[in-house]
């Protein structure tokens, strides 16, 4: 299986702001499941030649689907509600390093994707430590497992498309795009 680490871990400070309003980080965390949903289906739509892609970006929205069903029952329990989408710093400038050719589009996706689930498998990883309510601690430390297997099914892709040494080259780039901009982003009570 192909791994690889992140090129920074997130600040102490992001899970005290996540802690200290956990009704929002839920809220914003609901909204990064549907859209990771939605995210799956346009490869769906986008590669149809491509068997592979198709099987497991279905599963993948159907499995991003559930936790955004799961994160909202968490949410109706504590009677919030949803909010209208505001654009995400973090996916919407990792989003402008894609370059749009149909020779690169696709894999820098799927590395852009991998490294995203990384981020999110190791942040719900943090907020699982951090929680003390069983049943909410459990669901987290299952996301943080979950999208651990995204970010490694991502990466086995790009593997499969594209040789080694590209791959491993505009991995590093992105990596690099990704920890920039996790700097750059305020400690808040969101995904990211
Ligand atoms: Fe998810
Ligand atoms: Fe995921």
């Amino acid at each position: 299986m192909y791994s690889y680490n992140l090129k920074s871990q997130t600040d102490p400070r992001w899970i005290k702001a996540v802690m200290a309003d956990f009704d929002s980080f839920l809220i914003d965390h609901a909204a990064n499941e549907r859209k990771a949903s939605t995210l799956a289906m346009s490869m769906v739509v986008h590669y149809p030649d491509k068997d592979d892609i198709v099987r497991e970006m279905i599963d993948l929205a159907m499995e991003e689907m559930a936790h955004f069903r799961e994160v909202i029952k968490i949410m109706l329990k504590r009677g919030l509600q949803q909010i209208p989408d505001t654009t995400n710093f973090y996916i919407g400038t990792f989003m402008k390093s894609m370059r749009k050719d149909p020779k690169h589009y696709l894999l820098d996706r799927l590395l852009m994707f991998s490294i995203v689930e990384k981020r999110g498998a190791e942040r719900f990883g943090l907020v699982g430590e951090a929680l003390t309510e069983p049943k909410v601690k459990d669901f987290y430390q299952r996301l943080a497992a979950a999208e651990y297997r995204h970010y490694e099914l991502f990466i086995s892709l790009a593997y499969k498309y594209y040789d080694e040494q590209i791959v491993v080259t505009r991995l590093d780039e992105l990596l690099q795009v990704e920890a920039d901009i996790v700097k750059q982003c305020p400690f808040k009570a969101a995904v990211h």
